[in-house]
């Protein structure tokens, strides 16, 4: 068959895919109800790099919250093995199939960060776990929080996580040798869904503005897409203000103080919202101490932001990695499942030992080791 041809029937292939994507997104209405579960079973996954060395300190602090709910049978927390590189690459998947069932029976899951490989490197270049995790488990909403009270900065950012220019990351086609193409998909039901959440959250959390972030400009057909149906949501909520704004303005904007502090909820396309969260991190402290909720109306998984920094480990810095971010990540978990006082509890402690700066990570032996770091939270913890 000649390369043409194939390139065809591969894309063919993607879009009856995506049709039928689709057509389930269109009936798949109802959230899941966790009131309604006993237990509420929550998987953990250690993860690549440093992942073992934050997950450790996450999961005392969320055994140290969730101490009476586990001993009365509320709460069940499961380990989930084999979510490592060596294991990936052995089975040759991004989740091996019973990794992935393991998954499955839990409602949800507290992922420490796993190794992406990319071409060149020295594992097999497979697809990211996370991005094969949100596609199976339809985690569309990838909720990013970033807030400095000082600089009057506190945005939530709504990442659609399931569509863009990701979600196909691994399906690209080198149609010949000199010719690579890859595929950015966005549909009415996946960027209404996103759009929609990010409006429910100003209106439940009385935000009078969303901000949507495109390219739509230069990307006409599918951030064309996503504006134009942001322009339609919008007129459901006549109470909220929304503004539209370029990714490459909107990443200078953000350095902006004056106009900065305007942004409260940010929605906006898979690639654009892995870029800006990266950089909202940082004007908070780094990438180190911001967590994510990656959210689906099944299944809902927690994690940091960051990726396993495999640089630590090889120069023997995995201990001093800063575990706020997924410590962060089980507060929004407690708050996804109805633990809403815990939740606030523990962002209370984040807060204020970030505030204190008492135990300072610099991800080096000059600042605090990551347990240092679990140990200062959970003695807020007891001390609020
Ligand atoms: C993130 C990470 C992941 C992503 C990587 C590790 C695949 O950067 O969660 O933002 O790009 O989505
Ligand atoms: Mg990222």
């Amino acid at each position: 068959m000649d390369a043409i041809e194939k390139a065809k029937n591969h894309f063919e292939e993607i879009i009856k895919e995506q049709l039928e994507r689709i057509e389930r997104m269109k009936t798949d209405y109802k959230w899941i109800d966790y009131n309604k579960l006993k237990p509420i079973i929550i998987g953990v996954a250690g993860g690549d790099g440093i992942g073992p060395y934050i997950s450790r300190e996450a999961e005392r602090v969320m055994k140290f919250l969730l101490k009476e709910e586990i001993e009365e049978g509320k709460i069940e927390i499961r380990e989930i093995n084999g979510l490592t590189i060596e294991n990936r690459v052995k089975e040759g998947k991004a989740v091996p199939d019973a990794v992935l069932k393991e998954i499955k029976k839990c409602h949800v899951l507290l992922k420490g960060p796993t190794t992406t490989p990319k071409r060149g490197d020295k594992w097999p270049n497979i697809e990211s776990a996370n991005v094969a995790l949100r596609r199976e488990l339809d985690l569309f909403a990838n909720i990013r929080p970033v807030k400095v009270p000082e600089k009057g900065i506190d945005w939530t950012i709504f990442r659609e996580n399931t569509e863009g220019a990701y979600i196909l990351g691994n399906r690209g086609i080198n149609v010949t040798d000199e010719l690579a193409i890859d595929f950015k998909v966005i549909t009415n039901p996946g960027a209404e869904r996103i759009i929609r959440l990010a409006f429910e959250y100003a209106k439940k959390n009385n935000l009078d503005r969303v901000t949507v972030v495109t390219k739509a400009n230069v990307i006409k057909a599918t951030d064309g897409k996503f504006l134009e149906i942001a322009k339609k949501i919008a007129e459901d909520y006549p109470d909220i203000e929304w503004d539209d704004w370029f990714i490459d303005i909107m990443s200078a904007k953000l350095l902006d103080p004056a106009r900065r502090r305007n942004f409260k909820v940010i929605v906006l396309p898979n690639l654009y919202g892995d870029i800006l969260s990266d950089e909202a991190a940082q004007i908070q402290g780094g990438v180190g101490t911001a967590g994510s909720a990656n959210v689906g109306k099944h299944y809902a998984m927690f994690e940091a932001i960051h990726g396993s920094a495999t640089r630590m480990v090889e120069e023997g810095r995995a201990e001093y990695a800063d575990p706020t971010s997924l410590i962060r990540a089980v507060a929004m978990m407690l708050n996804h499942i109805g633990y809403v006082e815990k939740a606030k509890k523990l962002d209370m402690a984040i807060d204020a030992c970030q505030y204190e700066r008492k135990c300072i990570i610099t991800g080096r032996s000059d600042g605090a080791t990551t347990s240092q770091m679990g140990d200062y939270i959970i003695k807020k913890l007891e001390n609020i």
